[in-house]
């Protein structure tokens, strides 16, 4: 008998904690089913997928190869899929991926090792699909294929669209997956157009399926593929008519599903205060009412019957959590000095304040509080701003291009003496020269990394200060992991989280802003975020941290809910217009859709029946820190 999940559970989920401790769990499958073959004299057949997600995986295997001495020699392996157009040797391409990743630090044969070519000629690409298949076929089907998952919901690079049975072929890529590509890339004019796949129908033929996600950024397209009906809109679905396929989860990518999110529904529960919260916002959402206008009905329909057995009758119960998330509301984020705070999210002492606000990346600040910010600023408290990376990798070409060709102008229009710039016009010649070279796939310099985190630095300065923050309270980290990488290949040390530990030991914050509680580990936000809570705890031995609240706040995709919301800072229509002002000084495209989940939240909270605002920023309590 299907248990009460699994009937929203289209598919098995397996859920651990960490992705760690699940990639941990999946290698000893692995590695057990190489051995096994080995001791029979047969092959085993992989399936293997690139992407951030399988690499703790392939640390794994690499880790098991080095300690207990499993051997990859009789394994062969099939990748999903590899980008069109980029020769092996490309830093993006996905063969030079699994070289780097896994394949260079283990014994599997190189005859062995199978990945579809991305550079066969148009003409070729059919029947380079059909061998691949055939290959596949001739080694007896793959026994265990890993997958990710896109934000498309895609599986390889199939796309929405792609049909059950599709075979191995070329694929157009969807504008978000390019999206998704395009900090890889440095660009999403880099991004290939195209890639080579294996189809649906050929993921579907493995005898077994693991599909791996980490990470709140991918609980919704989790919940999608899991719990809805499966489509061609998202070929992740298609796994739910698999006889042998799981999900193999962490806690942020599980946090969209019913078993999650509402408990209620899927077997008895402890109405702790925070479920109860989460009950109440959802079935005022789900009945489209405010709070206050529940009925007893309105509970008992929706398997909250015993909720109104211990925490009844419903005005009652309405009543107070209408007034838990009217205490959410503060204009006065820094505490309200010489009020009581009893009910306000802040302590209003003492007064003012050193607030500290920590980003991963430049824009991290704006985006998520910028309103905030200004808040804490007018109503005189310190704002420290500390952005532990550069965030260089996300600075395009053109703005080295035009930095270089307003020096060259400036010297070929006369405005300036062209023997006193003789050497500066030498270096904009350089760095042209340099950009040229590199092209448009290459690896930046390291004058063109540093030239592109000066502008983000500078657009970094210019944003706050129309924020009221003055550059000196502005901190540039740069921090190492970070400066000596790529994205999806960062390995912090703890030369990362010391400099970060001497930061909040100079600043010594009453309030600290931080993200990335819930993000996927390899991430730049979920690197940030595990360095500060490493700073954090080597700070346990300062004074500081005693009177120090930590506030959470998260990214654009996956905006706190109405019931993790502890302080709800609102913002006038004029307060949105400087936030989005302040905003365009980042050149970055994120910043089109910086205010959305500000208005959205706002609606969310009138919807409930609680004042009407134009915006709301919002934020989250962090636990005990010495945790
Ligand atoms: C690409 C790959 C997929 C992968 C997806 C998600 O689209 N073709 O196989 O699952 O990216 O990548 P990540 O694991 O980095 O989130």
């Amino acid at each position: 008998m299907k248990s009460e999940a699994e009937q929203f559970e289209k598919i098995p989920v397996t859920f651990h904690e960490t992705s760690a401790e699940a990639c941990q769990i999946l290698a000893v499958e692995v590695g057990s089913l190489i051995r096994q073959r080995q001791a029979a004299g047969k092959h085993a057949v992989l399936g293997l997928a690139t992407g951030s997600t399988p690499v703790p995986f392939y640390r794994e295997l690499i880790k098991m190869h080095r300690e207990e001495g499993l051997s990859f020699n009789n394994v062969i392996t099939f990748n999903l899929d590899e980008y069109y157009g980029l020769d092996q040797q490309h830093r993006e391409s996905y063969f030079r991926f699994m070289q780097e990743q896994l394949f260079e630090h283990i014994d599997i044969p190189e005859a062995n090792i199978n990945i579809p070519p991305g550079t066969v000629s148009r003409k070729e690409v059919y029947q380079a699909c059909l061998d691949y298949e055939r290959r596949i076929d001739a080694h007896g089907g793959i026994d265990i294929q890993i997958l990710g998952i896109g934000r498309t919901g895609h599986i390889g690079f199939n796309e929405p669209g792609s049909t059950q049975e599709s075979p191995t072929r070329m694929i157009t890529l969807d504008k978000i997956t390019r999206e998704d590509a395009a900090r890889d890339f440095l660009g999403i004019k880099n991004v290939p157009r195209f890639a080579i796949t294996m189809g649906v129908g050929t993921i579907l033929r493995a005898k077994r399926i693991v599909l791996m996600a980490w990470g709140e950024n991918k609980a919704q397209i989790v919940r999608k593929a899991v719990e809805e009906p499966s489509t061609d809109a998202i070929s992740a679905s298609y796994l739910q008519s698999h006889p042998n396929a799981q999900f193999l989860l962490d806690r942020g990518a599980t946090s969209g599903l019913t078993r999650e999110c509402q408990p209620w529904l899927v077997g008895s529960n402890e109405w702790t205060d925070s479920l109860t919260r989460r009950a109440v916002t959802w079935l005022a959402g789900k009945q489209n009412k405010p709070i206050l206008k529940l009925v007893d009905d309105d509970y008992n329909e929706h398997g909250m019957a015993d909720l109104l057995t211990d925490q009844g009758p419903s005005y009652e119960l309405n009543i107070r959590i209408f007034n838990e998330l009217q205490h959410t509301i503060s204009g006065w984020p820094g505490g309200k000095p010489d009020a009581e705070d009893g009910g306000r999210p802040e302590h209003a002492e003492p007064y003012p304040k050193h607030s500290l606000v920590l980003c991963p990346e430049p824009g991290d600040e704006l985006l998520a509080m910028g309103g905030t910010i200004n808040r804490l600023i007018e109503q005189g408290h310190r704002v420290d701003i500390g952005f532990l990376t550069s965030g260089n990798l996300g600075v395009d070409d053109e703005s080295v291009e035009r930095f270089a060709e307003v020096i060259s102008d400036l010297v070929s229009a006369e405005a300036v003496s062209a023997t006193a710039w003789e050497e500066t016009t030498r270096f904009a010649e350089q760095l042209l020269l340099e950009l040229k070279e590199k092209g448009p796939f290459g690896d930046d310099t390291e004058t063109l990394r540093t030239l592109k985190s000066m502008v983000r630095r500078s657009e970094a300065r210019h944003a706050l200060r129309t924020c009221g923050v003055a550059n000196d309270q502005v901190h540039f980290l740069d921090l190492p992991f970070y400066e000596n990488s790529r994205y999806r290949r960062f390995h912090p040390s703890s030369d990362d989280a010391d400099q970060l530990c001497q930061l909040m030991t100079k600043v010594k914050p009453h309030q600290i802003y931080m993200t990335g509680s819930a993000s996927d580990p390899s991430s730049v936000s979920g690197v940030c975020y595990r360095l500060f809570r490493d700073a954090l705890r080597a700070s346990a031995k300062y004074e500081w941290p005693e009177q120090c609240r930590i506030w959470i706040y998260r990214s654009q995709e996956k905006p706190l809910e109405s019931h993790e919301i502890s302080m709800a800072v609102p913002m006038s229509p004029d307060q949105v217009k400087a936030k989005i002002h302040a905003l365009a000084h980042y050149n970055n495209e994120l910043t089109e859709t910086g205010v959305e989940s500000d208005f959205a939240i706002a609606r969310v909270y009138d919807d409930l029946g609680l004042a009407e605002y134009e915006a709301i920023e919002t934020f989250e309590a962090f636990g005990d820190f010495r945790t």
